[in-house]
């Protein structure tokens, strides 16, 4: 095999400071772009290399647009990671998709505002190249098969795909938007996925995100307005499903060979490439 997989996990809210790894070692590091949210969590899962990181820091304490998710999708990268596997708190936007349910996302609206979007900004100290990356698949195809079968195979309830909006944040939604976002048939909303999604595909990295619907938005007559108190609640009482499925699916992604499907990310890349200034 031309790569050697290492995996990257990021904890979302309610598995900020998972304790999932063994052999754990923990690296300051920064990156041209700041540092990442929070110091690296090196180690193994069943032998198989890992590096966790929290998304808002081990502590909770960054909002979603203060995540500097340039950083940590660096980091994670320089940190020789081949795939990302990340979690993420949601709303559900449909009636069969109920609270403590998972998805596995398939694509996305990016709503958000105030992020920086790519790494090719062509005026930063990495590299000055103006890119348009396609974003079909936004996904890992490979890699979401592998964390709905190992949902299956251990008898989770997963949905398999569902387009995600992305919210800038840290409100939640009015009525208003949550009755747009149904009528476009969006499955959930949440205020993370982009542009880590996004970043990590730039950098030609496996990336796919295990969405766990914790409350129905604020659309659904016979459910109170979603409130931080219930995401947190429906999280803490869901997450070992969460935690099952990267388990067993580091596993899997461990047995199999990736050469194909990251040289075609970087092929992706290459192609993307629109001037070399
Ligand atoms: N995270 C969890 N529930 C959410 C919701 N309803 N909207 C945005 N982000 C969320």
């Amino acid at each position: 095999m031309k790569y050697s997989i290492k995996i990257g996990i990021i904890g979302g809210s309610g598995l900020d400071d998972a304790d999932i790894l063994q052999d754990v070692s923990l690296k300051t590091v920064t990156t041209p772009f700041g540092p990442p949210s929070d110091v690296l969590k090196e180690g193994t899962i069943s032998g198989i290399k890992c590096v966790l990181l929290a998304r808002h820091g081990r502590k909770h304490n960054i909002t979603p647009t203060q995540v500097n998710y340039r950083a940590n999708i660096w980091a994670l990268k320089e940190a020789g990671c081949t795939h990302i596997l990340a979690s993420s708190a949601c709303g559900s936007l449909k009636e069969n998709i109920v609270p403590g349910d998972i998805v596995i996302p398939d694509s996305f609206i990016d709503l958000t505002r105030h992020r920086d979007l790519t790494f090719y900004n062509n005026n930063e100290p990495t590299p000055t190249k103006v890119v348009h990356i396609p974003m079909e698949p936004a996904f890992c195809g490979e890699t979401r098969k592998v964390l709905y079968e190992s949902a299956k195979e251990l008898g989770i309830k997963c949905h398999e795909k569902g387009t995600s909006v992305v919210i800038e944040g840290p409100r939640f939604s009015t009525l208003a938007e949550s009755n747009v976002f149904r009528c476009w048939g969006a499955h959930l909303v949440n205020m993370t996925l982009v542009p880590e999604v996004t970043l990590a595909k730039e950098l030609g990295l496996c990336y796919a995100n295990i969405a766990m619907a914790t409350d129905y938005d604020c659309w659904h007559e016979s459910s109170a307005a979603v409130n931080v108190e219930q995401v947190i609640k429906i999280f803490s009482e869901n997450v070992e499903k969460v935690t099952k499925i990267i388990i067993h699916s580091i596993e899997v992604i461990a047995s199999k060979n990736w050469d194909d499907i990251i040289d075609k990310l970087n092929d992706v890349i290459e192609s993307s490439i629109q001037s070399k200034t």
